[in-house]
């Protein structure tokens, strides 16, 4: 049998199989003050039989939040609707871990209750444009952190992973990929200081280094990972200058190392020879999204367990559209196909109403 089917422990989050699903924000948070409801908890429920989930991205505050009717894990309210996930997802058999994503300058007054500005490393505002409730509307010009503020949001990331343990969830993901607020700070276009958390590889990275830091310090290293995605254009993040990327995430990556985390989250962009290196500077698990081109991950990669380039690998679109993923790639297939316009926001169309073959645990469920 292929290894993908085979156990693995990653610091002290216990897999049955090596096949994880991606974080993927749905959008659909409908209950009162971000909080999810029997609808999310069915939709994670019908994917428990993947050797772990990754969670949607989820705000650690409010000004966090950069898109519409995503969860929240920074109030009680939201802690306690998470347990209705957990515990749906445990009762299966399977593994959760909260992403933890503050979008930074991707977002807009519009997205929290408060109207607040979306802050970032710099002021420099990203092209494009978001979803509102007042209809489309390009992405605002974020206010500048300051030193203070840098602080307390290491402070809410903390807060919202001790949140995410009390909420029952076997770990978290610190989501530094992306474009979102720990890309901001390594990349150069998107964070001009000059400040200690500038400049310098030590100052780029310190952000990133820091929340992983006191995450671990707080709920413990071993229930921790970080997501990363070197010169991933997206959100406007220009890692254009291949010598400057390779050693920025080599400080990085080598940071996170001491820190011994549970895994590392690697979304790859074309380069397999830097997914190599990262892995030979990474000592535990390698998790790799890898890189497909236009096609979703597929039956294809799974070669790529089998051939030691990363330990665990995760699937996004094609979980999305098949709840019981892993028993079809036992047998090879047939896939769903998944249905782009319905990827946010919605209701249980293209979210939970995609079948299960035949007789596989989903379909029973
Ligand atoms: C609908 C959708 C939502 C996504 N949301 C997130 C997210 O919240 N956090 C994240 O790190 N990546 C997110 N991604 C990226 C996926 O995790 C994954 O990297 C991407 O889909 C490529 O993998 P795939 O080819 O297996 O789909 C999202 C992707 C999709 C399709």
């Amino acid at each position: 049998m292929s290894i993908a089917f085979e156990p693995l422990t990653l610091g002290s989050i216990e897999l049955h199989s090596r096949i994880a699903m991606s974080p993927m924000t749905r959008s659909r948070a409908y209950g009162p003050g971000a909080t999810v409801t029997s609808l999310n908890a069915e939709y994670y429920r019908q994917r428990a039989s993947a050797g772990m989930i990754v969670t949607e991205g989820i705000q650690p505050s409010e000004v966090g939040q950069g898109y519409p009717d995503t969860p929240g894990l920074h109030t009680v309210e939201q802690v306690e609707a998470w347990k209705s996930v957990t515990s749906a997802v445990h009762a299966e058999g399977g593994r959760i871990v909260a992403q933890l994503m503050h979008t930074g300058r991707i977002g807009h007054p519009l997205l929290t209750p408060g109207r607040l500005q979306p802050v970032a490393p710099s002021a420099v505002r990203a092209e494009g444009y978001v979803h509102t409730s007042e209809g489309k509307k390009d992405l605002a010009a974020p206010r500048e952190l300051s030193e203070e503020e840098i602080e307390q949001t290491i402070g809410d990331f903390v807060r919202a992973a001790r949140h995410a343990v009390d909420a029952g969830f076997d770990g978290v993901e610190l989501h530094g990929a992306n474009g979102y607020l720990i890309h901001q700070f390594l990349a150069p276009n998107t964070n001009r200081r000059q400040d200690r958390w500038g400049g310098s590889l030590e100052g780029r990275t310190r952000f990133g280094l820091l929340v992983a830091r006191e995450v671990a310090g707080e709920i413990g290293a071993d229930r921790v990972g970080f997501r990363i995605s070197p010169g991933n254009p997206l959100n406007g993040i220009e890692e254009t200058d291949v010598e400057d990327v390779r050693r920025v995430y080599e400080h990085l990556v080598r940071g996170l190392a001491d820190l011994d985390l549970a895994y590392l989250h690697l979304l790859e962009d074309r380069q397999r020879a830097f997914t190599h290196q990262v892995r030979s500077l990474w000592p535990s698990t390698l998790v790799l999204n890898p890189f497909t081109g236009a096609e979703p991950t597929g039956p294809k990669q799974l070669a790529l367990l089998e051939d030691g380039t990363a330990d665990v690998l995760t699937f996004g679109r094609m979980f999305l559209a098949n709840p019981d993923l892993p028993a079809r790639l036992a047998v090879g297939g047939p896939f769903n196909e998944p249905h782009p316009t319905r990827f946010y926001s919605g209701d249980e169309r293209g979210y939970t109403d995609y079948p299960a073959l035949a007789g596989s645990a989903a379909a029973v469920g």
